[in-house]
């Protein structure tokens, strides 16, 4: 992969990632104790997840970029409406979109680490660190869907 594309990737992935802060940052709106205090931790994984990209770009000498101009990155991308009426409907499209955001991850480290340059592999192991977060947030959203009255 050349630098200019693996940059590009991984502003993508940045843009995601404020997508994802920015679902977790209206967590004062929700009644259940339980949703709150698990989506503030949510909101500082992903504040995480934005300082280990950004770090990358930077050390690739790149510059970070924000590829969806306005507020609804989630909405422009993935066609969802995030105001959703309940609990319910809100906590399905975060787990779907947690899915959406490991599988993308997947791919992404599975391509780095097929690519002989060595840089690659390392940049791999940071990007499954988020992978795997993605993955254990969406399965705490798919549990709390089924614990929801
Ligand atoms: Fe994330």
């Amino acid at each position: 992969m050349k630098d200019q594309e693996l940059i590009r990737e991984l502003n993508k992935i940045l843009t995601l990632e404020h997508g994802h802060l920015g679902m977790y940052e209206n967590l004062l709106n929700h009644r259940d104790k339980d949703i709150r205090r698990t989506f503030r931790r949510f909101m500082e994984i992903e504040k995480e997840h934005i300082n280990k990209i950004t770090g990358v770009i930077l050390n690739l000498g790149g510059k970070t970029s924000i590829l969806v101009e306005g507020g609804d990155i989630i909405g422009q991308i993935f066609g969802i409406t995030v105001n959703a009426t309940s609990d319910r409907d809100l906590i399905k499209a975060y787990s779907f979109i947690e899915k959406k955001s490991h599988q993308g991850y997947a791919d992404f480290v599975a391509r780095l680490e097929s690519d002989p340059e060595i840089r690659n592999q390392f940049i791999a192991e940071i990007a499954s660190s988020n992978m795997i977060e993605a993955q254990l947030m969406h399965l705490w959203l798919e549990d709390k869907l089924k614990n929801l009255n």
